[in-house]
């Protein structure tokens, strides 16, 4: 036995749902050390956009290492971190009429959170911050303070300052949840404070791939200017293409105060955060919120190389042919499998697969990694399959995975439900 059979915290998830040793990895694939070939459509939770090990970043990470680029530099002014803030400002936000400051913090989505919070409650001098049902927006105090699951929280850390109001379609189609809220914001008696900023995830991915619509976003939007309470975007999952658009509220015509970005920014997998700052509430004394781990330059170069996708409008058309694609074929696959009661939901190319049954898609994901293929659960019971495949995947990539995914519903049906199959064949 090694130590590694036995060093490892009991904290450790993803390890009991593959339990494989991963050695190597190219594009859309992974590779156990006995060589075994998995089909990646979980990605590092949407860290891995690009898919692994993409060709022009090893390239430019290489000829950067090789060159003896400046690895860590905190936040002092280094090539990489320039090459990677010009290249921003001329791929991401001037063509969009963007006008932020970036502020680089700790390397975790969970650090740029905190950021975003601390920031929004300094500026406004407010204390409660507003999340919504089934938000996940990491697990360091502050943060975990707006991420809803009970499963995360067990009495003994404090909630700071948040309360938590329905997210859009939690009520139901028809309700109103913006009533609401806007009902608690106007009646001085409602027992809620005016917050200091609204969090929100376009698409909650953790929380089960719930789809915010166009005109909801615009209307919390507005409701934030009118309450003078600073909209804070996280985009950490579902920013960088995930839905499409490079930001996915670009849709809903909206301009947050404060746009979180981490996971997918840095392209290669490199840990990388930053937070995109209205100019006028960029208030941060130097160093107010500061961290080792602000200036890597390995994430600057692959982040700006990771840009280049974003320089050539070739990239977007095919993402939504992609999209498109992966649509049908789950919509295919709901036709398929009448008696698994699946409902298909999502945006771009992040898919969201619920059952009737939360056992189904549990089975599901077992399945699918026996298959050779890699898929997470998400949502509060852990019973949504979700899809994240490579923006970048070939349409033979993507058919591969929905018919592991299709052989395992099928194998799933066959194991539980040996009647209804009885049945079907008569
Ligand atoms: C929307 C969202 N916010 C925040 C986080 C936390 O990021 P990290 O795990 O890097 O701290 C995640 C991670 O899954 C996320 O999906």
């Amino acid at each position: 036995m090694t130590a590694s059979h036995f060093l490892d915290s009991e904290v450790r998830s993803y390890s009991r749902t593959f339990p494989v040793v991963f050695d190597r990895a190219c594009g859309s694939f992974l590779y156990d050390i006995s060589g075994r070939r998995y089909l990646d459509f979980f990605l590092g939770a949407g860290a891995l956009n690009y898919g692994h090990n993409e060709p022009r970043m090893t390239q430019a990470l290489l000829a950067y290492i090789e060159r003896g680029g400046v690895m860590h530099g905190l936040d002092m002014a280094t090539r990489a971190r320039n090459a990677f803030l010009d290249r921003f400002h001329e791929v991401i936000l001037a063509p969009r009429g963007l006008d932020y400051r970036v502020q680089f913090t700790g390397p975790t989505g969970a650090n740029a959170v905190e950021a975003a919070l601390k920031l929004a409650r300094k500026v406004t001098r407010r204390s409660t911050v507003l999340a919504f049902t089934h938000a996940y927006h990491g697990l360091s105090l502050g943060a975990l303070s707006v991420t809803a699951n009970r499963y995360y929280h067990d009495g003994s850390s404090p909630r700071s300052a948040t309360a938590f109001v329905p997210y859009d379609g939690y009520l139901g189609k028809d309700a109103d949840t913006l009533a609401y809220l806007r009902r608690l914001l106007t009646d001085g008696s409602s027992g809620l404070d005016h917050p200091a900023a609204i969090i929100v995830e376009t698409v909650q991915a953790e929380g089960g791939v719930n789809v915010a619509s166009s005109q909801w976003l615009k209307g919390l939007s507005s409701l934030c200017r009118e309450f003078g309470i600073l909209l804070i975007v996280d985009d950490i999952q579902v920013g960088c293409g995930r839905t499409g658009p490079f930001f996915s509220f670009e849709s809903a015509g909206i301009e947050p105060d404060i746009v979180v970005l981490s996971k997918s920014i840095s392209g290669y997998g490199f840990p990388m955060a930053l937070n995109l700052i209205r100019p006028a509430i960029d208030q941060w004394k130097p160093g107010e919120h500061s961290g080792t781990f602000r200036g890597n330059g390995a994430a600057f170069t692959t982040a700006a190389a990771a840009l280049n996708f974003w320089a050539d409008p070739a990239f977007s058309t095919r993402l939504g042919e992609a999209s498109r694609l992966l649509h049908n074929e789950l919509r295919h696959l709901q036709e398929r499998f009448p008696d698994l009661g699946l409902s298909v939901r999502g945006s771009g190319m992040i898919f969201g697969l619920e059952s009737s049954s939360p056992d189904t898609n549990r089975q599901a994901v077992r399945e699918c990694f026996e298959r050779g293929m890699i898929v997470e659960l998400c949502g509060a019971e852990r019973s949504v399959l979700k899809l994240l495949p490579a923006l970048n995947a070939s349409n033979e990539e993507l058919r591969l995975g929905l018919g592991i995914l299709g052989a395992s519903f099928e194998a799933v049906r066959q194991k539980t439900a040996p009647l209804a199959v009885a049945a079907e064949a008569r």
